[in-house]
């Protein structure tokens, strides 16, 4: 756990997890402000984009935050991020190429990389990451992994040889939750849920209470919501149409029920349709209960929408309680 702190200049290893669109500027600096790590999830973005939110974040906090890619999609902003002083870039679903890596060196930015099981950490360990994010199944969101948390933490830790900071993702929402994976060898925890449902995440107001008001076995592992990226697994609050999806025998592409459906707008005003994987967030109007809300399986603890601030404090006092 030192290690973690040190390499990533926190004071406790709790990760907010790059939530997308939802990692507003005031929730990444927010987590951070409180001594845990918040981050910007800058996939989807332009290099101007980037520098928006980027400058957003600086605005509230002088404390670190990271930046995530999701290197299925190219990351048009890395050297603009790391031009603009981001010291720390977290990749997913995908290992960054020797060129990213050269430029991260360059401006001395650490790097984590997402993993999921032994043959993944070290791919991710020989190309030199400085900390790994093991994910399980129980994650909200894309779901890269193909096991549960504890059996592929297990695997990691082993690759790993505790040379580095292996942090778990999937399932966890509380500081009991924290101390089963730190007692199992991980050096800190990422969580995702648990920070959407805070007060200061970019989730619609309706998308929030139904994650306090879910519970764990409301959330499934699916491929049903995929437009806009591919065929990959997914975690998501069951709803109206994942339901009609899997009434009518969960249909491939062409033939799911509703697909040409536009069941709201975003914030710029452009459609958003049925099966769409945008998320739910502020300024969305239409029918949101449609739309795909991702949850992982810690469903069952978040009771409440809080300030970031008050959730980290939480779960450190849990994690440190009896
Ligand atoms: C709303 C939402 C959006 C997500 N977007 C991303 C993303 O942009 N990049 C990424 O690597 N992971 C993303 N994830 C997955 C998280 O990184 C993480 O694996 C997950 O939140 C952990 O599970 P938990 O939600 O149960 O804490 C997202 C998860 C959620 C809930």
């Amino acid at each position: 756990m030192d290690k973690l702190l040190e390499l990533l200049d926190i004071q406790y290893p709790i990760i907010q997890a790059p939530v997308g669109g939802i990692a507003t500027p005031a929730l990444a600096a927010s987590v951070s402000d409180s001594g845990a790590f918040g981050g910007l999830a800058l996939s989807w973005s332009t290099p101007e984009d980037a520098e928006n939110k980027i400058g957003q974040v600086r605005a509230l906090t002088s404390r670190p935050v990271y930046a995530n890619f999701v290197l299925n999609f190219e990351p048009k902003a890395l050297k603009r991020t790391l031009e603009l002083g981001i010291p720390v870039i977290q990749f997913s679903w995908g290992m960054p190429s020797p060129e990213m890596i050269h430029l991260i060196r360059s401006y001395q930015a650490k790097m984590g990389i997402q993993v999921t099981d032994k043959e993944s950490a070290l791919r991710a360990i020989s190309l030199g990451a400085d900390y790994l994010v093991c994910q399980g199944w129980q994650a909200g969101g894309h779901v890269q992994a193909s096991t549960s948390l504890q059996k592929a933490l297990k695997e990691v830790l082993q690759a790993s040889k505790h040379a580095l900071p292996v942090l778990a993702s999937g399932g966890i929402s509380s500081g009991k939750d924290m101390k089963t994976y730190m007692n199992l060898g991980a050096s800190g925890v990422v969580m995702g849920s648990r920070f959407v449902a805070s007060n200061e995440s970019g989730a619609h107001a309706l998308y929030k209470e139904t994650l306090v008001a879910s519970g764990s076995e409301d959330t499934v592992l699916t491929v049903c919501m995929n437009k806009g990226w591919g065929s990959t697994f997914h975690r998501i609050i069951k709803n109206s149409t994942f339901k009609m999806w899997e009434t009518e025998g969960c249909p491939i592409i062409g033939n799911r029920p509703g697909e040409l459906d536009v069941i709201g707008k975003n914030p710029k005003g452009i459609d958003i349709e049925r099966y769409s994987i945008s998320a739910p967030t502020v300024g969305v109007t239409g029918d949101i209960e449609a739309m795909t809300c991702y949850a992982g399986t810690g469903l069952d603890n978040i009771t409440e929408i809080k300030p970031a601030s008050v959730i980290v404090e939480e779960i450190w006092n849990e994690y440190i309680g009896d």
